[in-house]
């Protein structure tokens, strides 16, 4: 398989920019009209996905070996669009047609052959991966609403009881729908540790123009069915190795995830010191005080501590929460959760303070939902 003519004619296709998805969809339509359903009614080309992923994934595939886990992550994660085996063979024609398009006479009888190979290989190691957890999981679960308080202007707590038992650890997200939205998928992170009731808490906060999280804030409520697909993620993860202390850096729901870890810490265990920075513009965001006040109080390896950087009223610590927390740096690991902004600027100082990248760990609330392995 010649790789590099691959990886040049998508380069060459790429160049016709939001042109590609257009006719890609236009032609996956055509040919195979079953598909349409699983789409959302909306698409925007320039938001597009899984065409670009597509031609970049496909024309990677001499790095197959290496991607397996990402693959087969993706292959798994298809299943909550209710994609089956059945439509790769469709995705893979119009996928063809498109690059025949664009190609013109660079589209050759060996290089269509090429990229017939390399579809077809990550196509098989995405349905066997997809094939696999259907033995075990659900394509997702159905959450009922519980409770939605929107506790602070522009940020909810919802509350949702699983269908089935939903087996996750803390500091990983959950990509959730609502019928509100049809067909779109969004990830939030899990706010608490596992309980026995089989429910989870996600913190969710407007987004200016946002579609699905307008609608989990202001239009959601008691009783709504929210989809939830399988836990994802590692990057905020307690290792398992021994227990070192924690110091938490939060910046708006960028929160939940670190409760979930501070939740874990009391309930499983082992033992050792937290500390939680909260951060946020105004003392009017900090949506989750007295939740946060209840768990210091109970459990005395724990500090909270909020920091507000807009406000010149607030009687607390003022400035961003990673240059509080720097001050009470004693070795320990450092979790960041919070926007991708936010995220760079913490990870940034600390490791201009001399924190080892080493005991740092990230994750960002960015729009992207297949990422980089
Ligand atoms: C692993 C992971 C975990 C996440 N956990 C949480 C969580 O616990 N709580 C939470 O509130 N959000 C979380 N997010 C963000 C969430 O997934 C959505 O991106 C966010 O709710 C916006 O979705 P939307 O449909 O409302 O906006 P869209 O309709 O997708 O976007 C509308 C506009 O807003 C911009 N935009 C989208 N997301 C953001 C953002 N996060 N910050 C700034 N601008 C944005 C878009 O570029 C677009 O211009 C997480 C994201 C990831 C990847
Ligand atoms: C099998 C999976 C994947 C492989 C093998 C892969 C490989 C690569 C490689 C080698 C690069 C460096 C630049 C290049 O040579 O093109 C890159 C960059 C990039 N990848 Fe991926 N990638 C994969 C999946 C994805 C997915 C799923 C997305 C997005 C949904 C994505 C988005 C990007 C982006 C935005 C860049 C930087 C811009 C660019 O150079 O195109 N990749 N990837
Ligand atoms: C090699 C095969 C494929 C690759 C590499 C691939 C890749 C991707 C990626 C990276 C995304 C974005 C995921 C996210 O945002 O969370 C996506 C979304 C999606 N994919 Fe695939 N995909 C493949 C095959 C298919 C097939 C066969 C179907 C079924 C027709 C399909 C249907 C979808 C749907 C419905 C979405 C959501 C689109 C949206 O919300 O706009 N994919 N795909």
């Amino acid at each position: 398989m010649d790789t590099q003519a691959l990886k040049g004619s998508w380069r060459q296709v790429a160049q016709s920019g939001d042109q590609v998805p257009l006719f890609f969809y236009s032609a996956l339509f055509l040919m195979h009209p079953e598909t349409r359903s699983l789409f959302p009614v909306s698409m925007a080309a320039q938001r597009d996905r899984l065409v670009n992923a597509l031609g970049h994934v496909v024309s990677n595939v001499d790095r197959v070996n290496e991607l397996v886990p990402f693959l087969q992550q993706l292959g798994r994660d298809h299943r909550k669009f209710s994609v089956v085996a059945q439509h790769y063979p469709a995705v893979g024609q119009a996928l063809l047609a498109t690059l025949e398009h664009f190609l013109g006479d660079l589209w050759t009888p060996a290089l269509a052959r090429d990229w017939t190979a390399a579809y077809g290989l990550v196509a098989q190691v995405m349905t066997e991966a997809a094939e696999e957890s259907s033995a075990t999981s659900p394509p997702w679960w159905e959450g009922e609403i519980i409770l939605h308080e929107v506790r602070v202007p522009g940020i909810a707590v919802i509350r949702a009881r699983l269908n089935y038992q939903y087996p996750f650890r803390p500091g990983q997200s959950a990509s959730v729908s609502t019928a509100l939205r049809p067909k779109l998928w969004r990830y939030y992170s899990i706010a608490n540790a596992p309980r026995r009731d089989n429910t989870i808490d996600l913190h969710v906060r407007v987004v200016d123009g946002g579609t699905v999280s307008t609608a989990l804030v202001h239009a959601a409520q008691r009783g709504d069915i929210l989809k939830i697909s399988a836990p994802v993620g590692d990057r905020l993860t307690l290792g398992s190795g021994p227990a070192r202390e924690l110091l938490l850096i939060a910046g708006g729901t960028g929160l939940a995830p670190l409760k979930s870890l501070v939740e874990q810490v009391a309930y499983e265990g082992p033992p050792r010191a937290v500390r939680l920075f909260v951060g946020a513009r105004t003392s009017r965001e900090l949506y989750d005080t007295e939740a946060l006040a209840k768990l210091e109080a109970d459990n005395p390896w724990l500090s909270v501590v909020p920091v507000v950087s807009r406000d010149a009223f607030y009687r607390g610590e003022h400035g961003y929460a990673v240059d509080v927390a720097l001050k009470a740096w004693r070795d320990q690991d450092v979790y960041v959760c919070g926007s991708e902004e936010m995220v760079q600027g913490s990870v940034s100082r600390l490791l201009d303070a001399g924190v080892p990248p080493e005991h740092i760990r990230f994750d960002e609330f960015t729009t992207a939902g297949g990422r980089e392995p």
